[in-house]
């Protein structure tokens, strides 16, 4: 889609981001190249392509027009200046860390995120010499506290998984500007469409493309967006890799080369090209096919989730629920002013009778479905302490408020009163 100036909505974007007719064929819709290489013209036509002073297509683990559809539509709803599409969020997370960090270097990351990332940082990259310093990132001073001049950037999710503390992110954002590091905010739990990271000053934003972007449970992605506002050449000596000579890229210097899309371009063309995560063009296919859909979907998870949340808040069963769109949710005034277009679908809650009531009330369930996965436009419950965030310690799990009886609940598109039977009724099966 070509915007000619004019300011289209998300709904508009969504539908028509990134791709528009073939113009070979006139087919409208996106074409899956399942391709591994592009034919050159010449040597010449090679040469050029390698030296990067032509654009085009060389091998699909660097490039691929329907993966770029793809890209190209995410970074439209998320307003950043370029999107890399990955294999998974965890590969997006790995090559994000990669073009950022050298051994030595650090990353001040909230506690309370998901555990494949922790458990990515304190496992895999600490054995590279890249460290992990653990903060409250509700509390900015913290963070801001945290940072040293070894420190590479702060991560934090928009919306935790699975407690749902909502990211102060303007107050964050403000703290990376004032110490020269990106602000890197996973956005999983919210979309563009609840909440767009970059325009409240974020530096790159990250997705776990296998949830609500996908929305279908039949893809595993993940996705960077490089929000265009981090001044890379103001740190060369932090940023060697985007703001010097890259001798792994005949020298050029990405933020000189590439201005404000110098990190997308380092992801683009080196990370990838160097770790190889790329999406498979046919992921990419469902995910910009789902991309159409996704502001209609987010509107009416949350809408269901809001009902949701409010019945099992009123239920005699439940200890306590948190959605940031109850008023009793500790940063509910911080969910209306950044998630304006709604709290999104999930909900995290304890049934009282704790760690056996609640396998007994998850067993109970008939619709809503028991796995590992979220955002999904099927109703999901998992349980965390014993699955998704196992790999913690019961320290890092107490530390990141992740409660032994604590459930997690993606709600889904199906009929909110279908929903709140199921869940009804396997809260009577549960009760003690
Ligand atoms: C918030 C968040 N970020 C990242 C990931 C990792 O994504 P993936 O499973 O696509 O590798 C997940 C997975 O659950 C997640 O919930």
């Amino acid at each position: 889609m070509s915007d000619n100036g004019k300011n289209f909505g998300m709904m508009t974007r969504a539908l028509h981001s990134g791709w528009k007719n073939d113009p070979a064929t006139g087919a409208s819709g996106l074409p899956v190249y399942i391709t591994s290489a592009y034919q050159f013209k010449s040597t010449e036509h090679a040469a050029r392509l390698f030296s990067l002073s032509e654009e085009g297509y060389i091998y699909s683990r660097l490039s691929n027009p329907t993966v770029s559809a793809f890209e190209e539509g995410l970074n439209s709803l998320e307003g950043g200046s370029g999107c890399v599409s990955l294999s998974s969020g965890q590969s997006a997370f790995t090559h994000l860390i990669a073009a950022l960090c050298s051994s030595g270097d650090n990353m001040v990351v909230s506690k309370k995120i998901y555990g494949g990332t922790l458990t990515l940082l304190q496992n895999v990259f600490s054995r590279f010499g890249i460290n992990t310093i653990l903060v409250d990132s509700d509390h900015p001073c913290q963070v801001e506290q945290a940072i040293n001049d070894e420190t590479r950037g702060i991560i934090t999710e928009t919306i935790g998984n699975p407690i749902m503390n909502v990211a102060p992110l303007e107050a964050l954002a403000r703290i990376a500007k004032r110490q020269g590091v990106p602000l890197i905010i996973d956005n999983t739990f919210a979309s563009p469409v609840l909440c767009r990271p970059i325009e409240w000053g974020a530096n790159a934003v990250i997705h776990s493309t296998t949830k609500y972007i996908s929305g279908n449970g039949n893809v595993i992605g993940g996705a960077i967006i490089d929000g265009g506002n981090f001044d890379w050449s103001a740190y060369p000596d932090k940023f060697p890799g985007i703001a010097k000579p890259d001798p792994a890229y005949h020298n050029i210097v990405f933020a000189e080369k590439f201005g404000n899309s110098a990190l997308y371009a380092k992801l683009h063309m080196a990370m990838v090209r160097d770790l190889g995560g790329c999406q498979s063009p046919f992921d990419a296919y469902l995910l910009h096919l789902s991309l159409g859909t996704l502001p209609l979907r987010m509107e009416r998870h949350s809408r269901n989730a809001l009902e949701t949340a409010q019945f099992l808040e009123r239920h005699p069963s439940v200890e306590w629920v948190r959605y940031p769109g109850l008023s009793s949710h500790p940063q509910n005034d911080m969910a209306k002013v950044y998630l304006k277009g709604g709290c999104g679908g999930m909900i995290a809650f304890s049934v009282k009778g704790g760690i056996e009531a609640g396998k007994k009330f998850i067993e109970a369930l008939d619709l809503i479905g028991h796995m590992a996965n979220l955002g999904d436009s099927r109703t999901i419950v998992i349980h965390p302490a014993s699955t998704t965030h196992s790999q913690l310690t019961p320290q890092q799990r107490e530390a990141a408020g992740i409660g032994e009886g604590l459930i997690r609940l993606s709600v889904g598109l199906e009929d909110i009163d279908d929903i709140i039977e199921d869940l009804s009724a396997a809260l009577s099966s549960a009760s003690v």
